[in-house]
């Protein structure tokens, strides 16, 4: 596949197929993958194939609660889990919302499922120190997880960038046996699509790119 249309084609996917994915692909996929970029070229990136079925009911189980609580968020119009403006929503308040399945099964649908994890003491967070959430630390993690998901695309496979149960991370750490000084980043499940989805939702360039300053004139378009 062309790169750009693997770029302009990989969408979130949901729901797979029976076929199973093959050691040997994921094998190809993560070979790919690891030339993803990070701070310093530290590879922070720990990778854990999740097999067990009880793990996955686990993880499933862990997204529950903060599934329901972006909802809540949704329905109450706010931005939901933002860290930029307090929420009206509670764990008590959201406790009566019906969780979307989609938002919960896909950790034990999947053929495949990836816990994609990160070493803290090598990540170069630069705005540790800032008054706002880190943004940074991330971006040594999630140019290999969207490589992951690229890869998968060029295969035929399909998956989604999923991290809703890491609201719960304490409890995922010890379900997976982390060290302390690991993050949970995604869980990619994996696996061939049921059915395509090749034109994506997204808004133009001009609707987000500016000359010289924030408020500048618009670029493109
Ligand atoms: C940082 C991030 C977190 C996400 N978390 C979840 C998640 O927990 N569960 C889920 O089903 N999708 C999750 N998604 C998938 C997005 O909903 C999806 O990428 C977006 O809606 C675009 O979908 P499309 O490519 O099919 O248009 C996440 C995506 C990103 C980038």
């Amino acid at each position: 596949m062309d790169i750009t249309e693997v770029i302009r084609t990989t969408f979130a996917c949901r729901e797979w197929t029976e076929d199973p994915v093959s050691d040997e692909t994921l094998a190809r996929i993560l070979e790919h993958a690891r030339f993803a970029p990070s701070g310093g070229n530290r590879q922070g990136w720990r990778v854990i194939v999740v097999r067990d079925p009880d793990t996955r009911a686990a993880i499933a189980q862990a997204a529950e609660r903060p599934a329901r609580r972006y909802v809540a968020m949704q329905m109450a119009g706010e931005g939901p889990w933002n860290a930029a403006f307090p929420s009206s929503v509670t764990d008590e308040s959201a406790a009566d919302v019906r969780v979307p399945r989609r938002l919960v099964d896909t950790y034990v649908d999947a053929p495949v499922l990836l816990a994609i994890c990160v070493d803290l003491g090598v990540v170069a967070s630069v705005d540790k120190e800032l008054d706002r959430v880190g943004v940074i630390s991330g971006a040594s993690i999630y140019p290999f997880v969207w490589s992951v998901l690229l890869m998968a695309r060029n295969e035929g496979l399909g998956g989604v960038l999923t991290t809703i149960p890491i609201a719960n991370e304490p409890e995922l750490k010890s379900l997976l046996n982390l060290p302390d000084h690991y993050a949970v980043c995604a869980f990619l499940p994996l696996g061939v699509p049921k059915r395509q989805l090749t034109r994506l939702k997204r808004g133009p360039v001009e609707g987000f790119t500016t000359i010289d300053r924030f408020d500048g004139e618009s670029f493109g378009g």
